[in-house]
């Protein structure tokens, strides 16, 4: 058969979660070794169960015969056999009755208009926008619903970079969805290294110092994405790094393109949305945010969506950058509907009063202590290991530790892959999401269970004292 050529953005993108360490993992695991799968953050993956309100109103939906079963035949003659609440079977019969093209149907493009009208009633009630202040509240003509946070960030790539000289500044490190798609999308990755050692914050010298480096060399930035609360850093970003952006974004005429979708990882500190720090400035804002993290963990049903303020003007269309969004959705056709279903559950959660609330508290409340103390015990170890440190308050999934002591040419890839074939752990290599050169670190995402964790970490400050001083 004749070979083709394919794309080479596709070739030369990289992903370092899913990346050599993992599959080395994968193969250890077939031959039987036990692994600490601590690589990814898919909390659900790794034994976390689901909100049981969220999956009683799925499964309500899937099949509405249950909603009739619940109403008049199961309380009413067999007894309450399977406890699914009232608030349930209320909150389905709500979603089915406005689903008018049903959960098998298309949707509108941009999603269900109620869905889209309730995310925007629920950005502005968690950023206390008063009701009388319209210019500051969210429109839902401007919400568009994704097949989780991804799609939503590689729709706004892919309308902004029109030239192999776009560039769009990332933090490094990085999720690396931001370098994978600006490199499928065929831009320039701009690096900004957020201070390690004072937490992780920003301020304008930082940003200043790598636009005006890119733009020497004739790149011509038009976004600067944040991740707060930071993947793989965990850090959360405060209030004068975030007026920083902010001030940067405005003086050099950029959009900022804003994920948020660990907005519910905080372990008590405060997190601040960009969409209330930016107030009445113009400047672009893309928002993310999406099902798969916080305490729902719901990575495989892919709900998310993104929501644009102050889009850019767009110099070679009649169209404007919102319709060229909308037109890139409806190509798309339409995101998928449990997902969209499970955004409208996350932004409406159960109220006091409704007989899921107590249940419902109790089961998001359990899964963040845990994801805290879990986070805690691991950071704890890091004390016992030679060189280790870790900065910035604790939040999203992840902690970043880095090694300050390595062997000579030994790189962090090195260390993390004789880790996992030492210990059975399983972390990513900080090279995977860019690090400031001459640093080294590794990404270890804290969702397994706390008897893996302990039954690991003995071992783990065992193989690190002995790697690092060999
Ligand atoms: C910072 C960040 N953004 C986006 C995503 C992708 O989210 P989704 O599952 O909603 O596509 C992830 C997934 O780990 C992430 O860490």
């Amino acid at each position: 058969m004749k070979s083709v050529n394919v794309n080479q953005n596709i070739i030369d993108l990289e992903y370092a979660v899913r990346g050599p360490i993992p599959q080395r993992a994968a193969i250890l695991k077939q031959q039987g070794k036990q692994i600490i799968p601590c690589n990814i953050g898919n909390p659900q993956a790794l034994g976390q169960k689901p909100i049981t309100f969220y999956r009683e109103v799925l499964s309500l939906l899937e099949n509405p015969n249950l909603i009739i079963r619940e109403k008049y035949i199961s309380k009413n003659y067999i007894g309450d056999f399977d406890n699914i609440s009232n608030y349930a079977v209320e909150i389905s019969e709500y979603l089915l009755n406005n689903m008018e093209t049903g959960l098998g149907g298309y949707t509108e493009s941009k999603g269900y208009y109620f869905i889209r009208e309730s995310i925007a009633n629920f950005i502005d009630k968690r950023d206390n926008i008063d009701s009388s202040k319209s210019d500051l509240q969210s429109n839902p003509d401007n919400i568009f619903l994704t097949d989780g946070a991804s799609e939503g960030a590689k729709a706004i790539l892919e309308l902004l970079i029109s030239d192999k000289n776009d560039g769009i500044m990332i933090p490094i490190p990085q999720y690396p969805l931001y370098s994978a798609t600006i490199r499928r999308c065929g831009g320039t990755q701009v690096n900004y290294y957020p201070d390690e050692d004072s937490d992780w914050t920003l301020n304008k010298d930082i940003l200043v110092e790598s636009f005006q480096k890119a733009k020497d060399n004739k790149i011509n930035i038009k976004a600067i994405v944040v991740i707060n609360p930071g993947n793989p850093t965990g850090a959360i970003l405060d209030k004068s790094s975030i007026i920083q952006v902010i001030d940067f974004a405005e003086e050099n005429d950029l959009a900022i393109i804003a994920d948020e979708v660990y907005q519910e990882n905080l372990y008590g500190s405060k997190f601040i949305s960009f969409a209330k720090a930016i107030g009445d400035k113009s400047i672009p804002l893309f928002s993310l945010h999406s099902v798969s993290k916080g305490f729902y963990g719901e990575c495989g049903q892919r709900g998310g969506y993104l929501e644009v303020r102050n889009p850019p003007p767009v110099s070679n269309s009649t169209l404007s950058f919102t319709e060229l969004l909308f037109k890139v959705s409806s190509v798309n056709l339409c995101s998928n509907t449990i997902g969209q279903a499970l955004v409208y559950l996350m932004v409406n959660p159960p109220q006091q009063g409704n007989d899921a609330f107590d249940n419902f508290t109790q089961e998001k409340q359990t899964i963040l202590d845990d994801l805290f103390n879990k986070a805690n015990i691991i950071r704890k170890s890091f004390e016992e290991m030679d060189g280790m440190e870790c900065f910035g308050k604790i939040g999203s999934l992840y902690l970043f530790p880095r090694i300050n002591k390595l062997p000579p040419k030994i790189t962090d890839f090195e260390y993390c892959m004789t880790l996992l074939e030492e210990t059975g752990l399983c972390v990513v290599n900080g090279s995977g999401f860019g690090q400031k050169p001459g640093t080294y670190h590794l990404r270890i995402a804290f969702l397994p269970s706390i008897e893996s964790l302990k039954s690991v970490l003995p071992s783990w400050i065992n193989f690190h004292n002995k790697f690092v001083n060999q």
